[in-house]
Parts: structure tokens; C-alpha cells; sequence
């Protein structure tokens, strides 16, 4: 029989789970290197895409692949695109906070997501026009109304803390103080997770990449949220500027975000296969 995209995509993430797990607290150092500044990636890491893209390959052989890890494989109509282990420092350093993310891609539309988080063995799922899961429950953002009421998470830029930290701070600190909470949890497509379940009103975070979010932004749609840039605008894979949240408190928060952050050029869109 022949197998939908999300349940390639859950066996996929399953496997890949169970060896994340099995490495769990036992990497040595000789396993670690830095792509780039504070950029780190383990052996682990590969091995955990290699079991992705292989899992893939056995049901659609001819489908495209974009990997953090090995990047692009051209294909035809879908791409798939995958972070084999989002919170990688977390990972290295043991706190239990990481999670694969796997979103499936049709003319640049996320069509089916899967960001599994082995630690809690918690499955986040959705497929296109039916909603989004957790362990097959249905999910729902919250009904916050206001940024005051509303419990935020983030990402802190750690690569280059370069030009635009100035500018990250200010949100910092606007966010921190107009809400009652804010955390920095180390997996971003966890965060969009948590959004889309209602345990975070909000998340933002810049110069993510599109196997960061792929997945996580078809969750927070299926869940009833809002999805754009730090501007408003629908662009966000472009730019991987990214402003996530129930949608009640999005022009709240994107007032703020618009108004502090100067806009990049840069593209880091998927390739439309
Ligand atoms: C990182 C995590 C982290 C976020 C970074 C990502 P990685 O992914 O999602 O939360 O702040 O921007 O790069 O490198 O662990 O796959
Ligand atoms: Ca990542
Ligand atoms: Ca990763």
C-alpha cells in the first residue's frame, strides 16, 4: 500500500528519535565539530539525516531533498525539508530540549509536518486543511488577547552576534517587559510546536533557516495561529525573520517587532521543485 507523505514523515522521525536517543549523553568530544562560529555539529546529527533521507528514499525515490546537514537533492514536485536534530547544543550539552523537524514542501506550500521531540516522546503533526495533532490529539493555540497576559519564547542570536544584536535586544526588551514570561528553549521548531499547543502565546526569532520552521509553521496554521515576518508580511522563509503566535496578539507584537528591526536582503527560500 502506498504510504501518505505525514506517515513516511512519522516513520522518519521515529527512527531517527530512537538513535538520538541512544547517543544521548554518550558523545565524545572527537564527535563534535564547528561548522561556524558557535555553529556545532555532532556525528550524531548526520547520522540521524542519513536514517531521514534513507526512510524517504524507500517510498519516493524520486522526490527532492533539502537537509541541513547535506542540502540539496533535486526531485520532482515535493521537497522535503529536514533538520535531523534541532537544538544541537542542547543535545551536546545534555539538556533535554531538542527535536527533529521534518516539513514536506509542494510549489513552496508546507503540505505535511512532523516535529518530534524524543525526549517527552511527543509527536507534533498536521497535514494541510486538517489540522494539527500532539500524539494524535488535536491542538489549538491559546485565546490570549493581549500582550500583558501572554507567556512569549524566543531564540538569542548566538552565530555572529553581529549588527543586528543591538536591534534583537530592543525586542528583547520590549517583549520581556509588555508580557508575563519569556524563554529561550534552544529548538525553534520546538517553540513553533509549543505555539501551535498553546503552551506559548508567541515566538520570534531572526535569520532562522527553512528546515528550522518548515514544519512548525504548518503547525501553528493548523492550529489557528499567525505566521509572518517581524514585519507582517508573508515572507518569512525568504527572509527566516520570523514572528509566530495565536493571532490574537500578533499586531501587538508585530507593531513592535516592524517598528524595531530593519529589514536584510537575503533569500534563504527552498528551492520550488
Ligand atoms: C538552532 C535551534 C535554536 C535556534 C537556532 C537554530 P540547530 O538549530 O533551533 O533554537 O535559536 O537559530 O539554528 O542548529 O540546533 O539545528
Ligand atoms: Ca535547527
Ligand atoms: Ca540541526
Amino acid at each position: 500500500m502506498k504510504k501518505s507523505l505525514l506517515s513516511v514523515a512519522i516513520e522518519a522521525v521515529r527512527l531517527s528519535g530512537k538513535l538520538l536517543m541512544s547517543s544521548y549523553g554518550k558523545l565524545k568530544k572527537s564527535q563534535v565539530s564547528m561548522k561556524t562560529k558557535n555553529d556545532f555539529v555532532t556525528e550524531i546529527d548526520k547520522k540521524s539525516e542519513k536514517t531521514i533521507i534513507t526512510t524517504i528514499k524507500k517510498y519516493f525515490p524520486d522526490h527532492g531533498i533539502q537537509a541541513e546537514e547535506s542540502g540539496i537533492r533535486s526531485g520532482k514536485g515535493t521537497l522535503w525539508v529536514i533538520d535531523p536534530l534541532d537544538g544541537t547544543s542542547n543535545y551536546i550539552h545534555q539538556f533535554p530540549i531538542f527535536s527533529i523537524s521534518i516539513g514536506v514542501m509542494q510549489n513552496l506550500d508546507v503540505k505535511a509536518a512532523v516535529v518530534y521531540d524524543p525526549v517527552h516522546d511527543e509527536l507534533f503533526t498536521a497535514d494541510k486543511g486538517k489540522g494539527a495533532f500532539l500524539n494524535k490529539k488535536r491542538i489549538r493555540v491559546t485565546p490570549t488577547q493581549h500582550l500583558s497576559e501572554a507567556f512569549m519564547a524566543t531564540g538569542i542570536p548566538f552565530r555572529a552576534r553581529d549588527a543586528r544584536f543591538p536591534e534583537y535586544l530592543k525586542s528583547f526588551e520590549k517583549i520581556s517587559l509588555g508580557s508575563v514570561g519569556l524563554r529561550r528553549g534552544g529548538s525553534a521548531a520546538l517553540d513553533l510546536a509549543y505555539v501551535a499547543c498553546g503552551r506559548f502565546d508567541g515566538f520570534w526569532e531572526i535569520d532562522l533557516s527553512p528546515w528550522d520552521i518548515a514544519a512548525g509553521t504548518l503547525l501553528i496554521e493548523e492550529a489557528g495561529g499567525k505566521i509572518t515576518d517581524l514585519w507582517n508580511e508573508k515572507d518569512y522563509l525568504k527572509s527566516g525573520d520570523i514572528l509566530a503566535s495565536n493571532g490574537r496578539i500578533h499586531a501587538e507584537l508585530s507593531a513592535i517587532t516592524s517598528s524595531i528591526f530593519t529589514r536584510q536582503n537575503k533569500d534563504k527560500r527552498c528551492l520550488s521543485v
